[in-house]
């Protein structure tokens, strides 16, 4: 027996009504913002996400799924949306565009990480971006928006963390600093931690390990360190976010595992999934696109994982409206009535009823039952009498009643009763 792949999962139709629920909210979301939708290949070249998320971060020296193409290119499997959307907004010339351009997106990544809760192989994004302003403004939108979502999928006991990262003038003086404490204290601290003070010495804040806390702790704070530019942004940021009432905690710990960040970075989690599972992590990547080989442009945007979402909703109890059912079930007895009951489905189809046909040539109780199943409102019935007398037996399997109609009136008589025409299928 084959199974899907460690870390992987099947996504069941008794799930879709989570999946569609979360997909039209973020949809609704993102018009309510302004963003536009865009998708991008699912792979890109290796060195993309090389030069773009960094070379000593967990991504790119442990996580990625790259491998080469029969054609001899080098290829990964899209660790996270944001280098990839850089490259298509420079190779699309969508810089001359009103700036900014605010996009978004929704789509698997793949990391090779460790399974567990809220972890996997295989996730799922709702991305966002907006590139080509720097307005700290554009900063408390965007995280905005991840906060309209999530209240508008009622979550409760939502928690905003923010912090600056600064930029390239502020922050080697910064490391410089953090680095010195930590030869300090170089003993009390994990090997993992020895390994990130000379390979991505910021990451020492993000250590998980208890050993690690209290040096943590008493570690210098990068917000105190910050260029007046970097500090305007982030106060100004700040009021912004007291001013729309969008409670946040400052956290000085918080440094996101990619490289590109400078300035602003946030995460927000929620009640009930554990302090480890972010829902939503963002931040502002100013030198991004120039590090791709483009002309300075400012960006920020954040990824949240859907599969997250569904954790939450289920962990809080939220229910998903119901996906729409099956109107109709069309049963037949006999040969005659079989080929009439399959004109009658295609018929009421083209009519915009979602309907069954009973397939087979089973009894009228195993058809009904099958019928009950499904959870159709309706059961049409054909048999001998109802082809001698031109007619449709109706069952509705609600009221359990039924009567006749004349053939010749049934799909009125149905798009009648049946107020809310069915769905189209997809998204
Ligand atoms: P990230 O923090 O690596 O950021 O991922 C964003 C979100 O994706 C996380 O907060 C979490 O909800 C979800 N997530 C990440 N890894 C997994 C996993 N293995 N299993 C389930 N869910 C996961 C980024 O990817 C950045 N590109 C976000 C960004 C966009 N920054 C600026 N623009």
């Amino acid at each position: 027996m084959y199974t899907a792949p460690r870390g992987t999962h099947d996504i069941l139709p008794e799930e879709w009504p989570y999946w569609r629920h979360i997909i039209n909210c973020i949809h609704e979301t993102a018009a309510l913002f302004g963003f536009e939708q865009i998708d991008t290949p699912i792979f890109e070249s290796t060195s993309l996400y090389i030069r773009g998320v960094g070379e000593g971060t967990d991504i790119v020296e442990k996580e990625m799924y790259s491998f080469q193409d029969k054609g001899g290119e080098e290829i990964t499997l899209r660790p996270e949306f944001t280098a990839g959307i850089m490259r298509a907004y420079l190779e699309n010339g969508m810089r001359v565009r009103p700036q900014p351009v605010k996009l978004y997106s929704i789509g698997p990544i793949f990391r090779f990480e460790r399974p567990q809760a809220g972890r996997y192989r295989q996730h799922h994004q709702f991305n966002v971006e907006v590139i080509g302003e720097q307005d700290p403004a554009v900063d408390a939108e965007v995280i905005s928006v991840a906060w309209h979502l999530f209240k508008r999928l009622g979550f409760r006991g939502l928690s905003l963390q923010i912090n600056s990262t600064g930029c390239p003038q502020c922050r080697p003086s910064y490391l410089q600093e953090l680095v010195a404490y930590y030869r300090e204290h170089v003993n009390e601290i994990c090997d993992d931690c020895k390994r990130r003070l000379e390979r991505n010495p910021l990451r020492v804040l993000d250590c998980k390990n208890e050993q690690c806390q209290p040096v943590i702790a008493r570690a210098p704070h990068i917000t105190d360190h910050l260029c007046e530019e970097c500090a305007t942004h982030f106060a100004d940021l700040r009021t912004l976010l007291e001013g729309l009432g969008l409670p946040y905690t400052l956290n000085h710990r918080l440094v996101r595992g990619l490289d590109y960040y400078t300035k602003t970075v946030f995460e927000i989690y929620a009640e009930g999934i554990g302090a480890q599972n972010a829902i939503c992590g963002g931040g502002r990547y100013d030198g991004l696109i120039e590090e791709l080989g483009g002309p300075p442009t400012p960006g920020i945007g954040f990824g949240s994982g859907i599969e997250r979402q569904i954790l939450t909703m289920k962990e809080q109890g939220i229910e998903p409206p119901p996906l729409p059912k099956p109107q109709v079930f069309v049963a037949h007895v006999g040969d005659a009535a079989r080929l009439e009951a399959f004109r009658l489905t295609s018929e009421l189809r083209k009519a915009g009823i979602s309907t069954l046909y009973g397939f087979g040539r089973r009894s009228l109780k195993a058809q009904m039952k099958s019928a009950n199943r499904a959870g159709t409102r309706y059961a049409l019935i054909l048999g001998e009498d109802e082809l001698a007398a031109n007619a449709v037996t109706v069952r509705d399997l609600q009221e359990s009643t039924q009567q006749s109609v004349p053939r010749e009136h049934i799909v009125e008589w149905l798009k009648e009763r049946l107020s809310s025409p069915a769905e189209a299928p997809g998204e």
